[in-house]
Protein backbone atom coordinates (compact mmCIF):
# COMPACT_ATOMS: atom_id res chain seq x y z
CA UNK A 1 0.00 0.00 0.00
CA UNK A 2 1.31 3.70 -1.26
CA UNK A 3 1.01 6.06 1.56
CA UNK A 4 -1.00 9.04 0.53
CA UNK A 5 -1.70 11.32 3.47
CA UNK A 6 -4.15 13.19 1.72
CA UNK A 7 -6.23 10.60 1.32
CA UNK A 8 -7.06 9.76 4.88
CA UNK A 9 -10.16 7.44 4.64
CA UNK A 10 -10.55 5.32 7.59
CA UNK A 11 -10.83 1.60 6.42
CA UNK A 12 -13.12 -0.37 7.88
CA UNK A 13 -10.56 -2.68 9.76
CA UNK A 14 -10.45 0.33 12.07
CA UNK A 15 -13.96 1.39 12.37
CA UNK A 16 -15.75 -1.92 12.35
CA UNK A 17 -15.28 -2.55 16.51
CA UNK A 18 -17.15 0.77 17.27
CA UNK A 19 -20.43 0.89 18.42
CA UNK A 20 -22.62 0.70 15.18
CA UNK A 21 -23.46 4.46 14.66
CA UNK A 22 -26.87 4.12 12.80
CA UNK A 23 -28.47 2.66 15.47
CA UNK A 24 -31.28 5.18 17.33
CA UNK A 25 -29.69 6.62 20.40
CA UNK A 26 -31.29 5.05 23.39
CA UNK A 27 -32.44 8.30 25.51
CA UNK A 28 -31.07 9.27 29.18
CA UNK A 29 -34.32 11.64 29.82
CA UNK A 30 -35.98 10.81 32.95
CA UNK A 31 -33.56 7.89 33.98
CA UNK A 32 -31.58 8.44 37.20
CA UNK A 33 -28.25 7.65 37.32
CA UNK A 34 -26.21 7.19 40.49
CA UNK A 35 -22.42 7.16 40.56
CA UNK A 36 -20.85 4.81 43.36
CA UNK A 37 -17.58 5.85 43.69
CA UNK A 38 -16.83 9.43 42.45
CA UNK A 39 -13.43 9.84 42.83
CA UNK A 40 -10.57 10.78 39.74
CA UNK A 41 -12.63 8.69 37.15
CA UNK A 42 -15.89 8.71 38.43
CA UNK A 43 -15.29 12.40 38.52
CA UNK A 44 -14.09 12.60 35.10
CA UNK A 45 -17.40 10.70 33.87
CA UNK A 46 -19.87 12.72 36.29
CA UNK A 47 -18.34 16.47 34.58
CA UNK A 48 -18.59 14.75 31.01
CA UNK A 49 -22.19 13.72 31.42
CA UNK A 50 -22.68 17.37 32.99
CA UNK A 51 -20.76 19.24 30.01
CA UNK A 52 -22.19 17.20 27.35
CA UNK A 53 -25.61 17.69 28.41
CA UNK A 54 -26.12 14.04 28.70
CA UNK A 55 -27.26 14.35 31.69
CA UNK A 56 -28.96 17.05 33.92
CA UNK A 57 -27.90 17.81 37.26
CA UNK A 58 -30.74 16.47 39.07
CA UNK A 59 -30.64 13.02 37.57
CA UNK A 60 -27.00 12.76 39.26
CA UNK A 61 -26.57 10.95 42.63
CA UNK A 62 -23.12 10.71 43.09
CA UNK A 63 -21.89 9.01 46.27
CA UNK A 64 -18.03 9.13 47.86
CA UNK A 65 -16.81 7.34 51.32
CA UNK A 66 -15.71 10.34 53.28
CA UNK A 67 -18.85 13.09 53.99
CA UNK A 68 -16.40 15.83 53.90
CA UNK A 69 -15.55 14.90 50.55
CA UNK A 70 -19.22 14.66 49.42
CA UNK A 71 -19.78 18.05 50.57
CA UNK A 72 -16.77 19.43 48.67
CA UNK A 73 -17.77 17.74 45.40
CA UNK A 74 -21.45 18.96 45.70
CA UNK A 75 -20.40 22.13 45.98
CA UNK A 76 -18.05 21.64 43.18
CA UNK A 77 -20.04 19.65 40.72
CA UNK A 78 -23.85 21.30 41.71
CA UNK A 79 -24.97 17.26 41.99
CA UNK A 80 -26.12 15.29 45.05
CA UNK A 81 -23.33 13.85 46.31
CA UNK A 82 -23.60 11.63 49.91
CA UNK A 83 -22.15 8.57 51.29
CA UNK A 84 -24.98 6.44 51.40
CA UNK A 85 -24.89 3.77 48.66
CA UNK A 86 -27.73 1.87 49.47
CA UNK A 87 -30.21 5.34 48.88
CA UNK A 88 -28.71 6.27 46.03
CA UNK A 89 -29.62 3.33 44.65
CA UNK A 90 -32.92 2.84 45.27
CA UNK A 91 -33.65 5.89 43.45
CA UNK A 92 -31.10 5.05 40.58
CA UNK A 93 -32.08 3.29 37.19
CA UNK A 94 -28.66 2.98 35.86
CA UNK A 95 -25.72 2.27 38.79
CA UNK A 96 -22.20 2.99 37.66
CA UNK A 97 -19.52 1.69 40.15
CA UNK A 98 -16.78 3.39 40.40
CA UNK A 99 -15.10 2.01 43.75
CA UNK A 100 -11.86 0.18 43.83
CA UNK A 101 -11.55 -3.41 42.31
CA UNK A 102 -11.14 -4.99 45.85
CA UNK A 103 -14.25 -2.96 46.81
CA UNK A 104 -16.77 -3.88 44.44
CA UNK A 105 -18.42 -6.81 45.75
CA UNK A 106 -19.13 -5.31 49.08
CA UNK A 107 -20.87 -2.27 47.46
CA UNK A 108 -23.01 -4.78 45.51
CA UNK A 109 -23.77 -6.79 48.66
CA UNK A 110 -24.82 -3.02 50.36
CA UNK A 111 -27.12 -1.98 47.64
CA UNK A 112 -28.35 -5.79 47.20
CA UNK A 113 -31.73 -4.48 48.84
CA UNK A 114 -31.99 -2.15 46.05
CA UNK A 115 -31.43 -4.05 43.08
CA UNK A 116 -34.03 -4.94 40.05
CA UNK A 117 -33.94 -6.64 36.92
CA UNK A 118 -35.40 -3.26 35.69
CA UNK A 119 -31.63 -1.67 36.76
CA UNK A 120 -28.32 -1.65 34.96
CA UNK A 121 -25.12 -1.48 36.35
CA UNK A 122 -21.88 -0.46 34.46
CA UNK A 123 -18.90 -1.42 36.31
CA UNK A 124 -15.62 0.94 35.13
CA UNK A 125 -13.59 -1.39 37.84
CA UNK A 126 -10.12 -3.14 36.24
CA UNK A 127 -10.44 -6.73 36.78
CA UNK A 128 -13.69 -7.65 38.36
CA UNK A 129 -16.00 -10.25 36.14
CA UNK A 130 -19.28 -9.44 35.21
CA UNK A 131 -19.98 -12.85 36.45
CA UNK A 132 -18.48 -11.76 39.88
CA UNK A 133 -21.12 -8.59 39.94
CA UNK A 134 -23.94 -10.57 39.17
CA UNK A 135 -22.94 -13.35 41.10
CA UNK A 136 -22.90 -10.00 44.35
CA UNK A 137 -26.09 -9.15 43.45
CA UNK A 138 -27.90 -12.58 43.72
CA UNK A 139 -29.89 -11.87 40.80
CA UNK A 140 -30.08 -12.09 37.13
CA UNK A 141 -29.28 -8.71 36.40
CA UNK A 142 -27.95 -6.76 33.43
CA UNK A 143 -24.16 -5.92 34.00
CA UNK A 144 -22.04 -3.97 31.80
CA UNK A 145 -18.39 -3.52 32.43
CA UNK A 146 -16.39 -0.58 31.08
CA UNK A 147 -13.21 0.16 30.73
CA UNK A 148 -11.99 4.29 30.26
CA UNK A 149 -8.90 5.94 30.32
CA UNK A 150 -7.91 9.46 31.76
CA UNK A 151 -7.84 11.33 28.42
CA UNK A 152 -11.56 11.04 28.96
CA UNK A 153 -11.19 14.11 31.02
CA UNK A 154 -10.58 16.07 27.49
CA UNK A 155 -13.20 14.16 26.04
CA UNK A 156 -10.17 12.49 23.94
CA UNK A 157 -10.58 8.91 26.19
CA UNK A 158 -11.23 5.46 25.01
CA UNK A 159 -13.77 2.81 26.32
CA UNK A 160 -13.88 -0.92 25.89
CA UNK A 161 -17.72 -2.39 26.98
CA UNK A 162 -18.50 -6.02 27.26
CA UNK A 163 -22.14 -7.23 28.49
CA UNK A 164 -22.59 -9.40 31.28
CA UNK A 165 -24.95 -12.48 30.57
CA UNK A 166 -28.45 -10.88 31.15
CA UNK A 167 -27.41 -7.13 29.66
CA UNK A 168 -28.82 -6.58 26.41
CA UNK A 169 -27.69 -4.94 22.88
CA UNK A 170 -29.80 -1.51 23.45
CA UNK A 171 -27.96 -1.51 27.21
CA UNK A 172 -24.93 -2.32 25.59
CA UNK A 173 -26.01 0.69 23.39
CA UNK A 174 -26.82 2.74 26.42
CA UNK A 175 -23.46 2.65 27.88
CA UNK A 176 -21.68 3.72 24.58
CA UNK A 177 -23.91 6.60 24.62
CA UNK A 178 -23.06 7.33 28.16
CA UNK A 179 -19.08 6.57 27.33
CA UNK A 180 -19.18 8.43 24.31
CA UNK A 181 -19.31 11.74 25.93
CA UNK A 182 -15.89 11.16 26.78
CA UNK A 183 -14.31 9.79 23.84
CA UNK A 184 -14.09 6.37 21.09
CA UNK A 185 -16.02 3.12 22.21
CA UNK A 186 -15.45 -0.11 21.44
CA UNK A 187 -16.97 -3.84 22.03
CA UNK A 188 -14.88 -6.47 23.07
CA UNK A 189 -15.07 -9.60 24.23
CA UNK A 190 -15.15 -9.71 27.93
CA UNK A 191 -11.68 -12.03 28.09
CA UNK A 192 -10.24 -9.19 26.50
CA UNK A 193 -10.65 -6.48 29.11
CA UNK A 194 -7.94 -6.92 31.38
CA UNK A 195 -5.44 -6.71 28.14
CA UNK A 196 -7.30 -3.23 27.45
CA UNK A 197 -6.71 -2.34 30.93
CA UNK A 198 -2.92 -3.27 30.42
CA UNK A 199 -2.71 -1.41 26.54
CA UNK A 200 -5.53 1.67 26.89
CA UNK A 201 -6.00 2.10 30.48
CA UNK A 202 -2.27 2.07 31.44
CA UNK A 203 -1.54 3.38 28.12
CA UNK A 204 -1.43 7.28 28.95
CA UNK A 205 1.21 6.78 31.61
CA UNK A 206 3.38 4.95 28.91
CA UNK A 207 3.34 8.03 26.38
CA UNK A 208 3.78 10.29 29.17
CA UNK A 209 7.04 8.67 29.89
CA UNK A 210 7.84 8.74 26.05
CA UNK A 211 6.37 12.47 25.58
CA UNK A 212 8.82 13.43 28.78
CA UNK A 213 11.37 11.79 27.55
CA UNK A 214 11.15 12.81 23.71
CA UNK A 215 11.05 16.60 25.61
CA UNK A 216 14.21 15.78 27.78
CA UNK A 217 16.11 14.53 24.49
CA UNK A 218 14.97 17.94 22.66
CA UNK A 219 16.10 19.92 25.85
CA UNK A 220 19.79 17.61 25.71
CA UNK A 221 19.82 18.89 22.17
CA UNK A 222 19.69 22.61 22.99
CA UNK A 223 16.11 23.24 22.79
CA UNK A 224 14.45 25.29 25.84
CA UNK A 225 12.13 23.31 27.86
CA UNK A 226 8.83 24.50 27.19
CA UNK A 227 9.73 24.51 23.38
CA UNK A 228 10.83 20.84 23.70
CA UNK A 229 7.72 19.52 25.42
CA UNK A 230 5.52 21.73 22.81
CA UNK A 231 7.33 19.71 20.21
CA UNK A 232 7.47 16.42 21.81
CA UNK A 233 2.93 16.17 22.70
CA UNK A 234 2.53 17.49 19.31
CA UNK A 235 4.17 15.35 17.71
CA UNK A 236 2.81 12.32 19.79
CA UNK A 237 -0.82 14.19 19.35
CA UNK A 238 -0.57 14.25 15.57
CA UNK A 239 1.51 10.69 14.69
CA UNK A 240 -1.63 8.92 16.43
CA UNK A 241 -4.35 11.33 14.90
CA UNK A 242 -2.63 10.14 11.50
CA UNK A 243 -3.02 6.41 12.56
CA UNK A 244 -6.58 7.43 13.18
CA UNK A 245 -7.11 9.35 10.34
CA UNK A 246 -5.39 7.39 7.97
CA UNK A 247 -5.82 4.08 9.05
CA UNK A 248 -2.38 3.30 7.34
CA UNK A 249 -0.50 0.76 9.42
CA UNK A 250 1.71 2.27 11.84
CA UNK A 251 4.62 0.94 9.59
CA UNK A 252 3.83 2.57 7.00
CA UNK A 253 3.59 5.97 8.67
CA UNK A 254 7.42 5.40 9.67
CA UNK A 255 8.67 4.70 6.48
CA UNK A 256 7.35 7.86 4.81
CA UNK A 257 9.44 10.05 7.57
CA UNK A 258 12.82 7.62 7.47
CA UNK A 259 14.28 8.99 4.44
CA UNK A 260 17.10 6.67 3.03
CA UNK A 261 20.45 7.19 4.55
CA UNK A 262 18.91 10.20 6.07
CA UNK A 263 18.95 11.48 10.08
CA UNK A 264 15.08 9.55 11.34
CA UNK A 265 16.74 5.52 10.38
CA UNK A 266 19.73 6.55 12.82
CA UNK A 267 17.63 7.24 15.58
CA UNK A 268 15.53 4.32 14.74
CA UNK A 269 19.14 2.82 15.00
CA UNK A 270 19.26 3.83 18.62
CA UNK A 271 15.59 2.81 19.57
CA UNK A 272 16.18 -0.62 18.76
CA UNK A 273 19.17 -1.13 20.26
CA UNK A 274 17.90 0.35 23.08
CA UNK A 275 15.01 -2.45 22.91
CA UNK A 276 12.18 0.51 23.23
CA UNK A 277 9.58 -1.64 21.15
CA UNK A 278 10.25 -4.69 23.46
CA UNK A 279 10.18 -2.90 26.67
CA UNK A 280 6.80 -0.98 25.45
CA UNK A 281 5.59 -4.54 24.70
CA UNK A 282 6.65 -6.13 27.85
CA UNK A 283 5.28 -3.18 29.92
CA UNK A 284 1.92 -3.69 28.37
CA UNK A 285 2.10 -8.09 29.27
CA UNK A 286 3.06 -6.87 33.00
CA UNK A 287 0.30 -4.30 33.08
CA UNK A 288 -2.32 -6.92 31.44
CA UNK A 289 -1.00 -9.36 34.30
CA UNK A 290 -1.30 -7.27 36.98
CA UNK A 291 -5.02 -6.29 35.83
CA UNK A 292 -6.12 -10.38 36.61
CA UNK A 293 -4.84 -10.15 40.02
CA UNK A 294 -6.17 -6.49 41.46
CA UNK A 295 -9.67 -8.10 42.14
CA UNK A 296 -7.85 -9.71 44.70
CA UNK A 297 -6.33 -7.62 46.09
N1 LIG B 1 -7.67 6.13 37.25
C1 LIG B 1 -7.70 5.51 36.09
O1 LIG B 1 -6.91 5.76 35.18
C2 LIG B 1 -8.75 4.45 35.85
C3 LIG B 1 -8.99 4.03 34.53
C4 LIG B 1 -9.97 3.07 34.29
C5 LIG B 1 -10.68 2.53 35.36
N2 LIG B 1 -10.41 2.93 36.61
C6 LIG B 1 -11.16 2.31 37.72
O2 LIG B 1 -11.87 3.32 38.40
C7 LIG B 1 -12.04 2.89 39.75
C8 LIG B 1 -11.67 4.04 40.66
O3 LIG B 1 -10.35 4.41 40.39
P1 LIG B 1 -9.89 5.92 40.62
O4 LIG B 1 -8.57 6.04 39.98
O5 LIG B 1 -10.98 6.84 40.24
O6 LIG B 1 -9.70 5.88 42.22
P2 LIG B 1 -10.07 6.98 43.32
O7 LIG B 1 -9.79 8.34 42.80
O8 LIG B 1 -9.40 6.53 44.57
O9 LIG B 1 -11.65 6.83 43.49
C9 LIG B 1 -12.27 5.93 44.32
C10 LIG B 1 -13.50 6.64 44.87
O10 LIG B 1 -14.28 5.66 45.55
C11 LIG B 1 -14.77 6.27 46.73
N3 LIG B 1 -15.13 5.21 47.67
C12 LIG B 1 -14.34 4.34 48.34
N4 LIG B 1 -15.08 3.48 49.07
C13 LIG B 1 -16.38 3.83 48.83
C14 LIG B 1 -17.63 3.33 49.28
N5 LIG B 1 -17.70 2.28 50.12
N6 LIG B 1 -18.76 3.92 48.83
C15 LIG B 1 -18.73 4.96 47.97
N7 LIG B 1 -17.57 5.48 47.51
C16 LIG B 1 -16.42 4.92 47.94
C17 LIG B 1 -13.66 7.16 47.22
O11 LIG B 1 -14.22 8.12 48.13
P3 LIG B 1 -13.37 9.31 48.79
O12 LIG B 1 -13.17 10.32 47.68
O13 LIG B 1 -14.25 9.83 49.86
O14 LIG B 1 -12.10 8.69 49.27
C18 LIG B 1 -13.19 7.74 45.90
O15 LIG B 1 -13.94 8.89 45.56
C19 LIG B 1 -11.16 1.68 39.98
O16 LIG B 1 -11.94 0.51 40.07
C20 LIG B 1 -10.27 1.65 38.75
O17 LIG B 1 -9.94 0.32 38.37
C21 LIG B 1 -9.48 3.90 36.90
Amino acid sequence: MDFDASNPSIPSSLSDAAIPSNSPIPSLRGLQVAILGSGKMGGILLQAFLKSKMLEPEQILATVEHSERASQLSAQWGVEVSTDNLSAAERADLILLGVKPINIPDLVEEIRPALTKKKLLISFAASVRTAEIERASGMEIAVIRAMPNTPSALGAGIAALSRGRFASEEQLELAAHLFGTVGRTVVVEEKHMDAVTGLSASGPAFIYIILESLAEAGVKVGLPRDTATLLAAQTTFGAAKMVLETGYHPALLKDAVTTPAGCTIDGILELEEGGLRVTLIKAVMRATQRAKELAKG
